[in-house]
This record gives structure tokens, sequence and C-alpha cells, in this order.
């Protein structure tokens, strides 16, 4: 894109974002940053959006999820390895519920910056600065943890370095055989829909036998012995978005180096602001978070400038309104897009919309709510004749108790039990499960229904 250059996003407004105080570090670190390998290819992304143009004419399904914010104290290689297998598990529900394929793409391995709502936050008659996320300054609550601290950025593309190599070993170097289905579920994920997916594991591996004995599978099919596993985050840190920027050699194109999507927050996508900027002139493919307060004029213009040819599977529309309000934005949105003729996907995130503070104090989100934001998207897709295409969340494969509800009853009394989370509440392995079974019965219903209509 030659009329683009990937400083331009200096000369925009920009907001949510650190005023670094020691411009000589903040230069050496760009620099450094800037002759490191880049963490993703274009070939990776490129097949990232095929997958996602065909999600955006219904041949398959987005999931995406992930830690709110990764933090550099709780980094490890279990800690990636429980999500993953989560993620395994869900992609499993919902390829075998739905019968469409699954692009699978994680909130890791460059998950660290946060858009807050207030500059500042005061506990206990002190006031500081809000933490930002680990790629800008710290949790704990000092003021020298909360100073800015560009020398992160290097911290955070070391651990999404490392946390890709490991993802993708578990990829491709045997971890995500379908054959250990079986073998994906956590030690604590009991009950109820552990029952449902040890049945479901059960008939998948029937299938496999049955394929087998009749000669249809080799021993040795990377359709069944690997997958395609994506990572993304909010560009939100632009100056750490530039620095891993590169032009890819076979297409001249440019391309973030950070992450195989990335998205703009519901806070950060003025359509004049730096970070449409910046996203604007990269190859990947782009999510857009869409709230409440998404106008159909802006998201026009949003469209016009993040995906000007109109290509399937550039843009991911993630719909963030919170349970009860769907209906009241979504249908305005979905005309804006028609109207448009735009191809995108539609995602939802039941996730941002749905977050309330407990009785007991802690941010957290019920249950209940985010099934409910998912079930009103697809009534309203199913109602305006247009696709549901994904899904985002946040979610990790630990046993945390974070979101009230589930299956297992998480109380306000017990998110102080296991609340680990360095922003946003997650939601643990039950509910991530739960949630799976309740998309793969929507996405049933609906193919139940078109196939009925087409016979009919
Ligand atoms: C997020 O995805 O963590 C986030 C901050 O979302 P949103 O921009 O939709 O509020
Ligand atoms: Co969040």
């Amino acid at each position: 894109m030659s009329d683009w250059k990937k400083t331009d996003w200096r000369a925009k407004p920009r907001i949510q974002m650190p005023d670094y105080t020691d411009a000589a570090a903040l230069a050496s670190v760009e620099a450094q940053l800037a002759k490191y390998p880049p963490l993703v290819f274009a070939g990776e992304a490129r097949t990232l959006r095929e997958a996602l143009a065909g999600v955006s004419r219904g041949e398959g399904f987005l999931l995406q999820g992930g830690d709110c914010a990764e933090s550099f104290a709780e980094f490890s290689a279990d800690g990636i390895r429980d999500t993953f297998k989560v993620l395994l598990q869900m992609a499993m529900v919902l390829t075998f519920g739905a019968k469409v394929p699954v692009v699978k793409v994680g909130r890791m391995a460059g998950q660290f910056a946060k858009p807050r709502s207030a500059p500042t936050e005061v506990v206990n008659g002190v006031e500081l600065p809000s933490y930002r996320g680990d790629i800008i300054n710290g949790f704990d609550f000092t003021a020298d943890s909360r100073v800015p601290d560009p020398n992160r950025m290097l911290q955070a593309y070391t651990q999404a370095a490392a946390s890709l190599n490991l993802l993708r070993a578990f990829s491709k170097g045997g971890y995500a055989d379908v054959h250990l289905v079986h073998a994906w579920t956590l030690g604590f994920t009991e009950r109820d829909e552990a029952e449902k997916y040890r049945d479901m594991a059960n008939r998948i591996q029937d299938a496999l036998d049955f394929m087998r004995a009749a000669g249809m599978t080799g021993d040795h099919n990377p359709d069944l012995q690997t997958v395609d596993f994506y990572t993304s985050h909010e560009a939100l840190l632009l100056e750490y978005e530039e620095a891993l920027t590169r032009v890819d050699s076979t297409s001249g194109k440019w391309i973030a180096g950070s992450g195989h999507m990335i998205w703009i927050g519901d806070r950060t996508r003025q359509p004049d602001g730096a970070h449409v900027e910046f996203c604007r002139g990269v190859m990947n493919p782009i999510g857009l978070k869409c709230g409440p307060t998404t106008t159909a004029e802006d998201l026009k213009v949003l469209m016009a400038k993040l995906n000007p040819r109109n290509e399937a599977g550039r843009l991911t529309l993630i719909a963030r309104f919170g349970a009860g309000k769907v209906g009241d934005h979504l249908p305005r949105l979905i005309k804006a897009v028609e109207e448009e003729g735009a191809k995108v996907v539609w995602s939802c995130d039941p996730m941002h919309g749905n977050t309330i503070k407990s009785a007991t104090g802690y941010k957290t989100r019920p249950f209940d709510n985010v099934l409910r934001e998912v079930q009103e998207f697809f009534a309203i897709h199913n109602a305006e004749g247009t696709i549901p295409g994904g899904v985002h969340f946040e979610m990790t494969g630990k046993d945390v108790t974070e979101c009230t509800g589930g299956v297992r009853a998480v109380t306000d009394e017990d998110l102080s039990d296991r609340y680990h989370t360095a922003c946003d509440p997650r939601l643990n392995a039950s509910q991530a499960l739960e949630l799976a079974f309740l998309v793969a019965e929507e996405l049933t219903s609906r193919r139940v229904a078109q196939q009925q209509a087409a016979v009919s």
C-alpha cells in the first residue's frame, strides 16, 4: 500500500496509550524490536484470511478466546497448555455439533496491553495511574510500578515468542491429534458438561475406529493429527506494533508481525484516530469491536477504511453489547453492513458488555448473561437472514472463580477463592465448555432449519 507508512499513526490523535517519560529508552527499545524477527509470517496471515473468508460465507465458524490480559507473573508452559486444551475441546464440540470447520484463534502470545475506563484508580484514598497491562506498567499498586516502562515491550516480545513456539509445537507435534480427544479433558472439569464431553468423545472415537476399519483414514493424516492455530491481540500499543511491522517479500505488503490477527478495541475505534490509521495499512485479518455507541455512519466509514477492496476474511466485526441490548444495536449495524454490501465476519463477544461489580466487590460477569447474549446474537442473525460467524470470549484453562454461575454455580461469595485475572473476569474451563455446547446447539438448530427450508 504505497500511500501508507507504518509511522503515519503518529500524526493522528492517540488515546489509551502511555506517555513514556524516557524518550531515549523508548527509542532504544523500538530500535531493538525493529531488528528482531517477526513472530508471524505473511503466508500464515493469508491462510487465516482465507479461512475467515469461508466463515463470512457460512462455511466455517470462528472460535477466538484466551486471557483478558496475559501476565508476566502467570506465564508458564502449563498455563498455555491448559488454555490450548480447553480451546481444542471447545473446537471439537463445535466441529462435531455444527459440522463445519472451526477456525481457532487464541487471545494469546501478544495480548498484553489494556485500554482502561479511567486513567487513574483510587485504593484506600490513594490515587495512582491505572494498570495498563504488563507490556506497559506493573499490576502492583505502587507509584513505581505504575510508571510506564518501555523495556516491558522486550519482555512481552520474548514471552510472546516463547508462547508461540509452544503453541506451534502443540498444534503440529502430535498433541492436537484428534485421536487424543479424550486426553484433552482437564482433571477438574467434572459433572454434567464433562459427561457430555465424554459422550461426544466416545462418538468421535467410534467414528474414527469405523473409518480406520473401512480403510478410509491412513495412519498419517495431517488433517486428523494437527490443527491450524492462530494468535491474536488488541493492537493497542502502537510503538510495539510499528516496531514489529515488516514488508512481506512475496507480496510487497505490510504485515504486523506481532500476531496473526489484530483487533481494534471499542475505545480506540475513532475513524480518524491513530489505531484505525495503523490497522488500515497492514494485511493481517483485522477485528473491530462494535459496542452500543458504534453508529451506523462510523461503521460504514470504518469498513471503507479498513477494507477498501471489500475482501472477504479481512474484517471481523466483534459485537459486544451486553445481554438484553443486542436487539437495540445489532439490527441497525447489520443494516449498515448490508447497505454497503460489505463482506464481514460477524462474531459475538458476550463478555465485555456484561461486566458488573458483585455484592462482594469483585468485577464479575454472570454466566447466564454471557449465554443470553450469545442466544440473542444467534436469534437476530437468524431473523435477519445473516450469518453468525463466531464467538470471542475471555477464558482460561485454570480452575478460577471469576465469572458467577455455570453448572458448578460459582456464587458471589466464591469469587474470592480463586480470582486470578490481571484484568477482566474470565470463564473457567467448565464454563467455557458449557458455552461451547450452547453455541453448538445454536449452530445445529440453524443447520436443521436450513436443511428443512431447502427441502420444503
Ligand atoms: C478486550 O477485549 O479485552 C476489551 C477491552 O474489549 P472492548 O474493547 O470490547 O471493551
Ligand atoms: Co477484557
